[in-house]
């Protein structure tokens, strides 16, 4: 399906595993043009060779720490130099482990904060910078529905991700004016198929270190759609909310976890 990205230029960060990988796949097959910025540069490339594979018009992968503002500008700058402007933004690199919040410490929470939110708050200036003078522009983020359920074992994640979806919403209404559309989409456990998909640093890549398989098939089963998600689930509906698609939609926090969530 045609949904007006061919040739766009989109950065992803975070590209290099599960979900991320999956949402440069994603565009790769509108066509578009896609700037991958991972830690995992190894992963990334892997990944870059596969969107060429699947159509993307054009790929390069930057080394990219999402937490440095000077890597952050960077990658811009990249993006910017090999595709001219940068139509598309999708914050999608998010870190956690899971414990009950009695077990974190300070150490802990500042990781926490540094990867989800200050990495999401880097990337979205220097974007909003670019895309505010050229008047158009979306900025997608992945929250959680951790950031909604309030969630065991993911306490200063889902505060962080709550976090993000206010930040979502109060730069959908700064930017409105300037044809700029900033949405969140908010998966439930969403889960990488094969060990192809994630590199080392990614957090699925002990994946019993996240959940049991006698845990995972409990939550697919409290799940109204009784499944869990997997990448292209997110990943669709990326696409569809940095598209013209979703030219009249912005502000908004999109669950896509089968149901987990239902917010009015
Ligand atoms: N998978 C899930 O069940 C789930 C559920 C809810 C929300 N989310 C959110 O979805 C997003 C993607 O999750 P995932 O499961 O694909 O994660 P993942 O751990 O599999 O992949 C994260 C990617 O980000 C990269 N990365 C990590 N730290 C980085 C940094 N500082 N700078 C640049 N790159 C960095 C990693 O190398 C990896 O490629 C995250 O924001 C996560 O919080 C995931």
């Amino acid at each position: 399906m045609d949904m007006g990205l061919a040739g766009k230029s989109v950065v992803v960060t975070g590209g290099a595993s599960n979900i991320g990988r999956s949402i440069v796949l994603a565009f790769a097959d509108e066509g578009a043009n896609i700037t991958i910025g991972d830690i995992d540069l190894n992963q990334a490339e892997k990944v870059g060779k596969l969107a060429i594979k699947r159509g993307a018009a054009g790929v390069q992968v930057v080394r990219t720490d999402v937490t440095d503002l000077i890597q952050v500008q960077a990658m811009f700058q990249a993006a910017t130099k090999k595709f001219g402007c940068v139509d598309v933004l999708v914050n999608n690199v998010g870190w956690d482990k899971l414990m009950f919040f009695t077990q974190t410490t300070p150490d802990f929470w500042q990781k926490v904060i540094q990867i989800n939110y200050v990495g999401v708050l880097n990337c979205t200036k220097v974007a909003l910078d670019l895309m505010i003078p050229q008047n158009r522009g979306a900025i997608v983020s992945i929250s959680s529905d951790a950031s909604r359920q309030g969630e065991p074992r993911e306490a200063v994640y889902g505060g962080i991700k709550a976090a993000i979806n206010s930040f979502m919403k109060t730069i959908a209404k700064e930017n409105g004016r300037y044809g700029i559309r900033c949405n969140a989409v908010c998966p439930g456990a969403t889960i990488p198929q094969d060990d192809e998909e994630v590199g080392e640093p990614s957090m699925w890549s002990d994946k019993t270190a996240m959940f049991t398989p006698e845990q995972l098939e409990k939550v697919a089963k409290s799940m109204p759609l009784r499944k869990l998600g997997r990448p292209r689930d997110i990943a669709n509906a990326v696409v569809f909310l940095a598209s013209p698609m979703a030219g009249h939609v912005t502000g908004q926090v999109l669950s896509v976890s089968g149901g987990y969530s239902m917010v009015g």
